[in-house]
């Protein structure tokens, strides 16, 4: 009987192993190739926190801070959280590290893990995966276009063609106040349950990401934010529009675009794929120009996204796009014997310090395992060594795309296996 696993990972929790996991680092660093053709430097940060920066960064109204956050007490009773994003810990790092005393923007890049407590479904999952970009100190709509630019052109640099962008404007402090007043008083003249009367209250623009058909209906006539703009902030709305066109980076106006996350002002964008059912969005992101104020810092702008690598890889898959190499070697030992692996064990070390590729027939396996082992590895030679070659000092090179086999001198492998990979 063969023994029964008892331990599978946590749920709503995704294994990347082979030959998914080739996609996963294809995904990430495609996406992360388009930041640094842009000048973003990498950022690397931790995974968890003090909890009250994100309850402060993100929004106490929110359901990521009410309901999603993996927080617990440490061993020295500190309230610590799990990221569940990434932009308030780069704004903590910025101002930590006065990163903003320096030329501006500043901009940077990571990529990693996030944790949501959501209810696991496809495409939605409890630790997430995203690549992310903050520019910081520069309220600019040519930077807008480009962290906007960024994002598209890592998703087509991957084959993703079946998505679309969706742009709008969310004003900030010069015209939400007014609208805030003008979307409540719209909502209180609807028949809404208490639950979304006390949204309504604290949090206005989140009853119109309401996805119950009654309340969508009820709420189809309300105001939007993007037609009670400043000019100031119509024109910076334009103004990104212009800079997107340019780039022929397509988009649709979407007024009705809700963020999850309460630090947006201004340009908010997401990235929504059709193939993938109700977990569309594959990034998203914004400006959030009070964020460095509101956690301490100089009162700077900023503009970032958030790319979902697990959904951009079910999107990859939807189209049908593979992308990603499975690991594969260059040359293949196939020692027949434990002398035999005793002498490929350097050989195999030396060409591995030269940059070339190599794996080994480990456990005493035969010529036919052993050179089945060969072909699956996608080597385009094998080193094939027996007992009476290492006698003459010999070792087989086979050329496993033609089965041609030469003899060589042993001590001189690492040379002619070069010379022929060169070849
Ligand atoms: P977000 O829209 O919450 O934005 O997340 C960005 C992306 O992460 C989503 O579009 C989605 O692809 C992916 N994602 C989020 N939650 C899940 C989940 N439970 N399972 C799988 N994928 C998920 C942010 O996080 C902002 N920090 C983005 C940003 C950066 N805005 C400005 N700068």
């Amino acid at each position: 009987m063969s023994p029964v696993s008892t331990f599978a990972a946590p749920k709503g929790v995704p294994d990347y192993a082979p030959p998914a996991s080739a996609a996963f680092l294809a995904v990430r660093d495609g996406l992360t190739r388009q930041a640094r053709l842009a000048g973003y430097s990498h950022v690397e940060l931790p995974i968890f926190e003090d909890t009250a920066l994100f309850a402060r960064g993100v929004g106490e109204s929110t359901d990521v801070v009410s309901k999603e956050m993996y927080t617990f007490a440490d061993r020295g009773d500190r309230s610590v959280t799990l990221r569940p994003e990434g932009t308030a810990g780069v704004v903590r790092a910025v101002i930590e590290h006065s990163l903003d005393r320096q030329q501006l923007p500043v901009k940077l890049s990571y990529a990693g893990p996030f944790f949501r407590y959501e209810r696991p479904q496809a495409g939605r999952y409890r630790q997430l995966q995203q690549v992310g970009v903050e520019a910081i100190g520069v309220d600019d709509p040519a930077l807008d276009a480009e962290v906007i630019a960024i994002a598209d052109a890592g998703f087509r640099s991957l084959g993703l063609t079946g998505f679309r962008l969706e742009l709008t404007s969310l004003g900030d402090d010069s015209d939400r106040p007014a609208y805030r007043a003008l979307l409540q008083e719209f909502l209180a003249g609807l028949d809404l349950d208490e639950a979304t009367r006390e949204r309504a209250r604290l949090n206005p623009l989140r009853v119109l990401d309401d996805k119950r058909p009654q309340v969508r209906e009820m709420t189809a006539g309300a105001p939007l934010a993007l037609d009670h703009l400043t000019p100031a902030n119509a024109e910076h709305f334009a103004a990104v529009r212009r800079h997107l066109d340019a780039l022929e980076v397509p988009y649709v106006v979407n007024p009705r675009m809700v963020r999850g996350l309460d630090y947006y002002t201004k340009t908010t964008f997401e990235f929504v794929h059709d193939g993938l059912g109700a977990q569309s969005g594959i990034g998203g992101g914004g400006r959030y120009d009070g964020l460095m104020a509101s956690l301490g810092g100089q009162p700077l702008s900023g503009i970032g996204f958030g790319l979902g690598v697990d959904r951009t890889m079910l999107a990859l898959a939807a189209e049908g796009v593979a992308v990603g190499e499975t690991t594969r070697v260059d040359v293949f030992g196939v020692p027949l014997g434990e002398d035999a692996l005793a002498a490929l064990v350097p050989v195999a070390g030396a060409l591995r310090a030269s940059g070339v590729r190599v794996d080994l027939a480990y456990g005493g396996r035969g010529l036919k395992g052993a050179m089945k082992a060969a072909d699956r590895s996608g080597a385009r030679f094998a080193l094939v060594l027996g007992d009476r070659d290492l006698e003459a000092g010999v070792v087989g090179l086979k050329d496993l795309g033609t089965g041609e086999q030469l003899e060589i001198a042993l001590d001189s492998a690492v040379e002619r296996v070069r010379a022929a990979l060169r070849g």
